[in-house]
């Protein structure tokens, strides 16, 4: 038996309780909320079905109370501009604030839980000496916690959107997102019915849009009648009602706060829902956490045997995980309201995908799953604008066609350049036949070659690929007629001199650890050498980047011949071009170093350089590290927008949007999908051509890249590694029939496809 205090009556405190007093009736729980039982800020909110088995599983007697009072609904519907996108199976269930914590009183009481409502909980542990355990579950804004907060290691970030929690009469029939252009900016609505007459309505805009409308001077009434006037067509009549009239109205719109903690106890005094951590509304997740963690807590501090220490460690680690994933999703959800400005330009089907996968937890084929024929005029969407003409099938995103300049790609799938550190004197020889020949035959739409160097020292390492001799036009050539002759794949020459990152050994040898013997000079921005182990470079004269410029050209000049389509220059992960553009590296005091548009200068210079060389139908790109990860230190993805558009002003027409390998110390944020962000902020702040690359591996990571315009081709490098047919094998799982396919190879491709439909026929 336990004597308890809970410091607040919210879903945490109640259901926190309920749960202890399910497992041993003996405990004495005493809570106490500040407010009455039925005052509550906010309306409704939402679960999903996971949640409610975890309630009926934990206590059936509330479960099903809360089970048969929800409201259910399975369409969403994105309004803007205009128009109306509506998509179904999405499968939501809602119940009122009020209501929730109402059948959670009931049953609190009714196993015997002390409440004690009215009685402000005091922030001092001293005060709750005659308790075994105090339980801070008074909410995001804690009192308990913040008094003893260098103990939790609390870290809270707060968010730049203004947002304000209405209620309204309206019934939605939808959970209903609604983006208004006021002449202040744009403001938008998310509103969902949470009982049989009674909606929520959250009001959300950027801070700035929330000043020029004059809301920080408005008080209650005039903001919401602003509010009505902005939403009129959705209200049909109904007025919005605030339950925050107790506060001025400025006061009354919230900035969402983020809270982290690295511990959730000290001493006797347990965090638990809000106070621990906190989830962004616009994921609906807060009660489900909050929920989770008493069932949770409740578990641990009554199973026998277990020590009050590990039970603590065992709550804490068990739901922390939870959190992060939760908190991950609604950082991006987050990110995708307060960037909303790179949207608002695509059209409406693409919007709403766009912010139906905002979070990247769904995804492409989730989206199949919840409902089918909206995804396939999604797809048919797509097709029919990569096309230029109305599309009647549906297809993957990743196989519409792309053009750029006069090259004309049968897909979206791109083999990113893989240094394979297998040539002779810079010569490529048959191991890069066979390499190159087969994932151009594996139907990828782009091929790229390896970083290819313009000068023996402009090499990594000694098996590094050149083309700065006669003899590797010819060997190239051999490759790029077999890749032209054996498939649709175009081919690209990746261009770049290794710079402070040279004269090193074979990648399998050890990345970047310099030469037993035979080392040359190497050269850089300045003189910073990419790690204590690497050479000193030298900083560069006039005269070497005179030099340096012109290998360009000439390498240039020699794929011309080779009979490339299309040239991409290297100029990111830390080699003599992305040496100039880092601060981290480029320590120049001339005007190649300082500002950004000094540190472009010579990279850009180069570009133009090799531009005027090549054909003006044949197209460009550029490699660019589009963050160092190190924070304001070095390049950030907002400065990258600018080297994008200034590599897109001297006539690039991709960027390839990398990130990182500038800086040895540098701590990139791994996962899937993990430089797409950047690709998508590059595209659609400066409108340019992107190319994603970075761990996406899967069919749908790709297909949901280009629905959703994060980018325009997806690259994929070590999956190409070990499966040079990728793009066949993914054009079988989903039953694509377009794709080229070598006819020696047709008869496995169709078994393929065969035995793929039938495992998916026995799954379903
Ligand atoms: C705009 C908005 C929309 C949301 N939408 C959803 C949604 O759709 N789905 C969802 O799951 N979650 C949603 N949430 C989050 C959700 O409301 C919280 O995550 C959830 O309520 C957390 O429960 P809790 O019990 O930890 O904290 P709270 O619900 O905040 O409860 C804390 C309680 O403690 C009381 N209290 C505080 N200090 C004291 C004190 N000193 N003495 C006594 N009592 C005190 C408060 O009065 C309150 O009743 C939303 C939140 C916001 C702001
Ligand atoms: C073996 C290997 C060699 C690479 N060589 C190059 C290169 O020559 N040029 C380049 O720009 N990137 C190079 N990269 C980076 C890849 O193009 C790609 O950006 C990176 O591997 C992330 O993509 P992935 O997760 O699909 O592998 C190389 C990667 C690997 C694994």
């Amino acid at each position: 038996m336990m004597r308890i205090a809970c410091l607040g009556g919210g879903p945490a405190g109640l259901y926190f309780a309920i749960s202890m007093k399910l497992r041993d009736p003996a405990h004495q729980i005493d809570l106490f909320e500040r407010n009455r039982p039925d005052d509550t800020f906010g309306w409704g909110v939402v679960f999903s079905d996971q949640t409610v088995e975890n309630l009926m599983a934990n206590d059936p007697l509330s479960g099903s109370v809360i089970r048969d009072e929800f409201a259910h609904w399975d369409d969403i519907d994105v309004h803007i501009h205009g128009q109306t996108i509506r998509s179904s199976g999405h499968g939501f269930i809602g119940i009122g604030r009020k209501r929730l914590l109402n059948i959670l009183q009931d049953r609190a009481r009714e196993l015997g839980v002390d409440l004690h409502f009215e009685h402000e909980a005091s922030p001092d542990l001293a005060d709750w000496s005659d308790y075994d355990l105090v339980i801070a579950a008074d909410g995001a804004n804690s009192r308990i916690r913040t008094r003893y907060e260098e103990h939790f290691g609390v870290d809270i970030q707060v968010r730049q959107n203004k947002f304000f929690w209405f209620g309204t009469a309206k019934v939605f029939d939808a959970f209903t997102f609604a983006f208004e252009e006021t002449e202040a900016g744009w403001v938008w609505a998310h509103a969902y019915r949470f009982d049989d007459d009674l909606s929520t309505f959250i009001v959300e805009m950027a801070p700035d849009t929330w000043e020029r409308l004059g809301l920080d001077r408005m008080d209650q009434p005039e903001a919401i009648a602003l509010c009505e006037r902005i939403f009129a067509k959705y209200l049909d009549g109904h007025s919005l009602m605030s339950n925050a009239a107790h506060l001025k109205a400025p006061e009354a719109w919230l900035q969402f706060r983020r809270i982290i903690c690295d511990r959730w106890s000290y001493q006797n005094l347990i965090l638990l829902g809000d106070a621990a951590h906190t989830a962004h509304f616009s994921i609906g997740s807060g009660t489900k956490l909050a929920l989770e963690d008493a069932i949770k807590l409740a578990e641990v501090l009554n199973r026998p045997g277990l020590s009050r220490e590990r039970a603590l460690e065992e709550y804490r680690e068990e739901r922390n995980l939870e959190v992060l994933k939760l908190q991950n999703s609604a950082r991006n959800s987050t990110e995708w309201f307060e960037t909303l400005d790179r949207y608002l330009h695509f059209e409406p089907i693409q919007f709403a995908y766009s912010l139906l996968t905002r979070s990247q937890r769904v995804s492409h084929e989730n989206l199949r799953l919840r409902d089918r024929p909206w995804l396939e005029s999604v797809e048919r969407w797509f097709q029919s604008k990569a096309m230029g003409t109305p599309v009647n099938d549906p297809a993957p995103p990743m196989f519409a066609p792309y053009k750029l300049r006069d090259m004309k790609l049968v897909n979206r799938v791109v083999v990113s350049p893989m240094a394979m550190y297998s040539a002779q004197e810079g010569t490529p020889t048959d191991f890069h036949l066979v390499h190159y020949g087969t994932r151009a035959q594996g139907g990828a739409g782009l091929v790229y070659t390896e970083m290819t160097c313009v000068s023996p020292e402009g090499r990594i390492t000694p098996g590094c690929a050149g083309l700065y001799a006669p003899e590797h036009v010819a060997a190239w050539k051999r490759i790029v007629d077999f890749v032209h002759g054996h498939g649709k794949a175009k081919f690209c020459l990746q261009l770049g001199h290794s710079g402070p990152k040279g004269s090193t050994k074979v990648g399998w040898e050890g990345y970047d650890v310099p030469l037993e013997s035979g080392n040359w000079p190497v050269m850089a921005a300045s003189d910073a050498p990419w790690s204590p182990a690497n050479q000193v470079p030298e900083p560069m004269t006039r005269a070497d980047m005179d030099a340096v410029r012109d290998q360009f050209v000439e390498a240039v000049m020699k794929g011309l011949k080779a009979g490339f389509d299309m040239i991409e220059l290297h100029a990111a992960h830390g080699y003599l071009l992305s040496s100039f553009i880092t601060p981290l590296t480029n320590k120049r005091t001339d005007e190649y170093g300082g500002s950004l548009e000094n540190r472009l200068r010579y990279p850009l210079e180069i570009f133009r350089a090799m531009r005027d060389a090549w054909p003006a139908d044949k197209p460009m790109s550029v490699r660019i590290s589009a963050n160092d990860w190190m924070g304001e230190q070095g390049v950030t993805p907002d400065e990258a927008v600018l080297i994008a558009e200034a590599f897109t002003q001297a006539g690039a027409d991709l960027i390839d949007v990398s990130a990182g390998q500038t800086w040895a110390e540098c701590k990139p944020i791994y996962g899937r999908m993990f430089q797409t962000p950047f690709a998508d902020q590059i595209r659609n702040e400066a409108r340019v051509s992107t190319m994603a690359v970075g761990n996406i591996y899967e069919t749908d990571h790709v297909n949901s890249i280009l629905a959703a315009g994060r980018a325009d081709l997806v690259a994929l490098a070590r999956p190409h590694l070990i499966d040079p047919m990728w793009t066949l094998r993914a054009a079988a799982q989903q039953d694509y029939r377009g794709v080229v396919v070598p006819p020696p190879y047709l008869a496995g491709m169709s078994q393929l496809a065969r035995n793929l439909a039938r495992e998916a026929e026995l799954k379903a």
